[in-house]
């Protein structure tokens, strides 16, 4: 048990795959793990431990934001010891070549601030996808035919931006897509020794103004669960 995780030892598997939502986290384990079951629920963030194709994994909320991901990154890391993190999660597009429905694989995540901009100070540290997962989850989404993005996205800390400057810079640098919370899962895996990953779908277009029905955000999650734990196992 940790400050933020209800879990004993024991109970939270080496491969943990992070929603955002908490409620994501309990209709993946329900859907795709075998005998899950409930391991934290403190402050209402869940968490779930099960099997897949017999190997031991855990899903668990992150909450949005990198400040809420970084704790729960840390703790699952260093307390529990946790080795491979995944975040699953939407992000809004921000090419006019990435569509809606497409999966993003971050390869590096750029940022104006991480909850990590203490330790690195003067620092601008590079945060990064680690390789074999990287290299796994892109296979995984060819061989199902799932219209793929490798490369770098922006973590920022605000959904509500008032910076468009910010937004058609990052674009004009060949940023795929922004979200909330990758370059802290990478700042947080990298300092921990863990392995981390973002696989993710465009639930909305920038360059557009789309947005995908709520509907259709649960099939993409789905393909994009199915697609993190193949990449976990490769
Ligand atoms: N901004 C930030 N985070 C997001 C977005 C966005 O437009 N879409 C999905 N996650």
């Amino acid at each position: 048990m940790t400050i933020h995780i209800g879990a004993a030892e024991g109970e939270i598997a080496p491969t943990v795959l992070m929603p955002g939502d908490p409620y994501r986290a309990r209709w993946a384990a329900e859907r795709f793990l075998d005998a899950p079951r409930l391991v934290n629920e403190t402050r209402g963030m869940l968490g779930f431990t099960g099997t897949w194709r017999g190997e031991p994994v855990t899903i668990h909320g992150s909450g949005m934001g990198m400040p809420s991901l970084s704790i729960y990154a840390n703790e699952l890391i260093r307390d529990y010891g946790a080795k491979t993190l995944i975040r699953i999660g939407s992000c809004g597009a921000m090419q006019t070549q990435v569509a809606l429905r497409d999966l993003v694989l971050a390869m590096t995540a750029s940022s104006l601030s991480t909850p990590s901009r203490g330790t690195f100070r003067e620092l601008s540290f590079a945060p990064c996808a680690d390789w074999p997962l990287l290299r796994a989850a892109a296979a995984a989404a060819e061989a199902r035919g799932a219209t793929h993005h490798v490369g770098g996205i922006y973590s920022s800390d605000v959904f509500y931006d008032e910076r468009p400057d910010l937004n058609e810079i990052l674009t004009r640098h060949g940023t795929l897509a922004v979200e909330m919370e990758a370059a802290e899962l990478y700042n947080v895996a990298a300092r921990l020794g863990a392995r981390a990953l973002a696989v993710l779908t465009v639930s909305d277009h920038l360059r557009t103004g789309e947005h995908l029905p709520s509907d259709e955000r649960e099939r993409g999650f789905a393909e994009m669960v199915e697609i993190a734990l193949e990449a976990a196992f490769a």
